[in-house]
């Protein structure tokens, strides 16, 4: 079976990237993204293609390619549905914020509203895929709600979980390690329905990077996957504190570890800690499957990896306020970066929000500069806190356009997110325009501490 029209429902960091790159790649497929969310898709479709809704290097030259050709982006969620012989499923899957398994199950309200409206509308036979990262079994229930309509629609149901990384979703879509497609390969038709999805990928994936497993395998492998690499940094930023004691450097550790090709180089880069909207979610949905299987040895193993990242942040915000002789009240401490990891614009569950959040509470000015994020969004993500009003955040953080408007007059500056810009800063200036001493602390290992003593920094790095 060949597939010829594609609709995506979630034109968020996944589907929008993934889908320009299944456009580009396959120019006789239309492919449809589409969201209840207008301004996003009304981005999607600005005329300029540099305002796109998402900052990942090369997207917009992909989607400058494919937009208008084959590649369209639709608030029209039921005509896409309704056109469609293969229908992904890309929507959010946050933690619960609400009821049974609140702050560590998955909310699958938005999959399966998304299920229910693909039951309403279809008429011919589709192939639904998971592509939001789900909980093992999750297509039994898409199944269950699918196939109880009486229209006659078959349904087949792929789990095709994605392991893009932001800042490099282009290059990793382009060229992955693998493309993991579950399905019910044991029927005619399962299988049909997973060589369907093969052939798409097979116009840019070698074929042997493409992997197929039985449904639950491929739920399970993306949770897995997230868990094992969120571990990595949570034992590297665990050895971090031990090196701050010791006399040893983390980024040396971590060298010397990496170079046994057993462990691997990958990964292994200590920080102020783990962001980002997939490690934390997916490792909590991974605890509390766990625990509702009664594995609770499992369960706490995990929880141990949010734990430690849990400390880290809070360390290193306690590190300035101790470094700063114990009190950061009324002073001015300027953060450099906001997002979660460097090339994206993409804040969630960035360590930056926390660290402003405790700098706050033992009530420093902070300054912020990202050059990406947007002044609305680190607003937005402090008021979701809801750890004081929305007029006091706006009152104590100010957000500049500059590194040098945030740094002149501060006490102390912490990068935050490992931009390479931050790199080449006039540092000199910078010093000097600060008040003394001047206490810099770098949360990412980002910048030379030799250069930074000699003009006069007080230096503090994570893990040395
Ligand atoms: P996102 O929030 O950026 O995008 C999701 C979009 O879905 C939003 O624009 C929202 O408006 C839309 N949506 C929600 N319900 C809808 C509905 N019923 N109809 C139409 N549109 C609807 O989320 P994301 O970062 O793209 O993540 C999507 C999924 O992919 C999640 O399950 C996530 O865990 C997984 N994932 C994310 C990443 C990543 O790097 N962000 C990587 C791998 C997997
Ligand atoms: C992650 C997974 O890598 C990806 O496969 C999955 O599809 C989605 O979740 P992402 O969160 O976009 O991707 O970025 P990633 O590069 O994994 O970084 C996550 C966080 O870990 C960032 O805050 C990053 O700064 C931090 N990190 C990563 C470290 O602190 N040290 C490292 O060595 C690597």
């Amino acid at each position: 079976m060949k597939i010829k029209n594609i609709c995506c429902i979630g034109a968020g960091y996944v589907g929008g990237p993934t889908m320009a790159v299944i456009a580009q790649k396959c120019p006789e497929i239309d492919v449809t993204v589409v969201d209840i969310n207008k301004e996003r898709i009304a981005a999607w479709n600005d005329e300029d293609v540099e305002n796109i809704p998402i900052y990942e290097p090369g997207l917009s030259a992909v989607v400058k390619e494919a937009r208008g050709r084959n590649l369209f982006f639709s608030t029209d969620v039921d005509a896409a549905i309704d056109k469609a012989d293969m229908i992904f499923i890309s929507v959010n899957t946050p933690t619960k914020t609400y009821g049974i398994g609140k702050g560590m199950a998955a909310d699958l309200k938005y999959i399966e509203l998304c299920a229910r409206q693909i039951a309403r509308v279809s008429k011919n036979d589709k192939i639904v895929v998971e592509k939001s990262t789900l909980p093992v079994r999750t297509a039994e229930a898409l199944k269950n709600i699918l196939d109880n309509t009486g229209n006659g629609v078959n349904y087949q149901i792929l789990s095709n979980p994605e392991f893009l990384a932001e800042g490099t979703a282009v290059d990793d879509l382009m060229n992955p390690d693998r493309v993991l497609i579950g399905g019910d390969i044991d029927t005619p038709e399962g299988k049909e329905a997973v060589e369907a999805l093969v052939d798409v990928y097979a116009h840019w994936v070698p074929r042997e990077r493409l992997l197929t497993t039985n449904v639950w395998s491929s739920e399970l492998s993306k949770l897995t996957a997230n868990a094992f690499l969120a571990q990595r940094v949570s034992s590297i930023n665990a050895m971090s504190e031990l090196c701050e004691k010791t006399g040893a450097d983390v980024n040396e550790v971590a060298k010397a570890v990496g170079m046994d090709s057993r462990i691997g180089p990958k990964f292994l880069k200590s920080s102020v800690g783990f962001g980002g909207s997939c490690f934390q979610k997916d490792i909590l949905n991974l605890v509390y499957i766990s625990k509702s299987f009664g594995l609770n040895e499992v369960a706490d193993y995990w929880e141990q990896v949010i734990l430690m990242n849990d400390h880290q942040k809070r360390r290193f915000a306690a590190k300035i306020v101790q470094t700063l002789f114990n009190t950061v009240s009324g002073k001015k401490i300027a953060l450099l970066g906001w997002a979660f990891k460097k090339d994206t614009n993409d804040t969630r569950e960035s360590a930056a929000i926390y660290v402003a959040d405790y700098l706050l509470n033992e009530q420093a000015e902070i300054v912020v500069y990202d050059p990406k994020v947007k002044t609305e969004q680190i607003y937005a993500d402090l008021d979701y806190l809801n750890t004081r009003s929305s007029e006091e955040n706006r009152a104590r953080v100010k957000v500049v356009n500059t590194p040098y408007e945030a740094t002149k007059d501060a006490h102390a500056v912490a990068v935050l997110t490992e931009w390479d810009e931050f790199i080449a800063l006039d540092w000199k200036k910078i010093y000097e325009e600060m008040l003394k001493p001047a206490f810099l602390f770098d949360g990412r290992r980002l910048l030379e501490r030799k250069t930074k003593e000699e003009i006069g920094f007080e230096f503090y790095a994570i893990g040395s």
